[in-house]
């Protein structure tokens, strides 16, 4: 796991970061008089403050490079080349170290969140079918499982797509391969030819994740043309480090590309959604009016925080590839824990083995300790489930809190019900 992920100190981190920034463009000592950019107003943000000199990513914030378009396929923007770099590092990092790609056969780029990934995936697909396959709009759509989140519904919105989605069991939050096999004969029923499918990579609300080879068995049983997008917005950080038998990496030729969030997880600053994608599909999404940009335009987003790229290297580098295993162990251990609780008390919950949520029925909570606990909902307006979603701050100190509280109140009025 580490052909590029190597730890770094702060001294060592320090240095390639503000190498880096020496070699992108400098506004106060360069005649750069045609871009619509420049450093952070020196009037609110101070440049000079003696920290300034030696903190890696405020200097990068107040330098504001912008990383517009994709730079894994060569050309990009050469006044920002030497942040570029790191970005570039970041993504061979997530493709290959974490996500068991080949060197040099994935491009990517930081989106501004898992939204925007998922948002890009489906249109390059999109675009793929038509442009390889001739399909016409109307014969693509996106399958995916009822807990999907709901940035997979605006992607259908945006590029008018029809989107058919497979329920999961109540309690396991599995999905059924006959259940897929139904949805796929529905679809093929009303005319649907290419399929753009979105497995999970642990879910928003459970930390559930889908069987990948029950979506691959029937897509390949019914001859179905299909690409498969894995969305680990949530569990991309913490699911290749959990399950080293994991299904849903780059190894599995089914796959073509990913989402990861730094912004959840890897407790990165927002706008640090991360999306990777097999070399050769990414240019169905070219925009070749994109003149003014050099190296033209690949992403859906445009102009993009630089500094964003480098926090997330940052974050990786500094915590190396076994500091990273050992903080997920931690959380681990942490769920663990406060599922043995939940169990002993009785308390209807789902967890993923390989997760860090824990999902309980709303039946064991009131309304108090929701949200004195800022618990989670499934739905605002009807809860049938609350979840815990247990992070570097959520401390076995503060779980047993909540253990006591529900001790006291309504587990005695459940138990106290269901006895009658
Ligand atoms: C599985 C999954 N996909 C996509 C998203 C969307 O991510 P963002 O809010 O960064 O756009 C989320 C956010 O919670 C998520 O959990």
């Amino acid at each position: 796991m580490d052909t590029y992920w190597k730890k770094k100190s702060q001294e060592e981190i320090k240095s390639i970061v503000f190498k880096a920034l020496e070699s992108n463009v400098n506004y106060d000592t360069q005649n750069i008089l045609g871009v619509p950019a420049s450093h952070l107003d020196d009037k609110v943000f101070n440049q000079d403050a003696s920290f300034v000199k030696d903190a890696p990513f405020i200097s990068s914030l107040i330098q504001n490079p912008n990383h517009i378009g994709c730079h894994t396929l060569g050309k990009s923007e050469s006044f920002f080349q030497g942040t570029q770099n790191i970005e570039k590092d970041l993504i061979k990092i997530c493709a290959v170290d974490i996500l068991k790609g080949e060197p040099d056969e994935q491009d990517g780029y930081v989106a501004s969140g898992g939204t925007e990934a998922n948002i890009q995936a489906i249109w390059i697909y999109r675009n793929y079918f038509i442009n390889k396959h001739s399909a016409k709009r109307e014969d693509i759509c996106i399958i995916c499982s009822e807990d999907s989140h709901y940035s997979v519904d605006k992607a259908a919105n945006l590029l008018v797509l029809d989107i058919y989605k497979i329920p999961v069991e109540n309690d396991t939050r599995e999905i059924k391969e006959e259940k897929i096999r139904e949805v796929i004969l529905k679809a093929k029923k009303q005319n649907k030819k290419y399929f753009i499918v979105i497995c999970n990579m642990m879910t928003t609300m459970f930390g559930s994740v889908d069987n990948i080879e029950a979506y691959t068995n029937q897509f390949t049983d019914l001859s179905c043309e299909f690409k498969l997008h894995v969305d680990g917005a949530y569990g991309g950080f913490y699911y290749p480090f959990t399950n080293e038998n994991s299904q849903l990496t780059f190894k599995n030729q089914n796959i073509s590309s990913f989402t990861l969030d730094a912004h959840k997880m890897a407790q990165a600053p927002y706008g640090t959604g991360i999306f990777l994608i097999r070399k050769g599909y990414i240019q169905n999404v070219n925009t070749q009016q994109a003149s003014y940009v050099e190296g033209e335009d690949f992403t859906l987003i445009g102009s993009r925080s630089g500094a964003n790229a480098i926090a997330v290297w940052m974050i990786l580098v500094k915590n190396g590839p076994f500091g990273w295993q050992e903080k997920m162990f931690i959380l681990q251990k942490r769920t663990e824990w406060m599922c043995k609780q939940l169990s002993q008390l009785d308390i209807e919950y789902y967890r993923h083995q390989m997760s860090n949520i824990i999902t309980i029925r709303s039946k064991y909570l009131n309304k108090e300790i929701t949200s004195k606990f800022g618990l989670v909902p499934d739905n605002h307006s009807a809860p049938q489930w609350f979840k815990i979603v247990i992070m570097d701050h959520v401390t076995i100190e503060k779980l047993i809190l909540l253990i006591d509280e529900i001790k006291n109140t309504v587990h005695n009025k459940v138990q106290n019900v269901d006895n009658r």
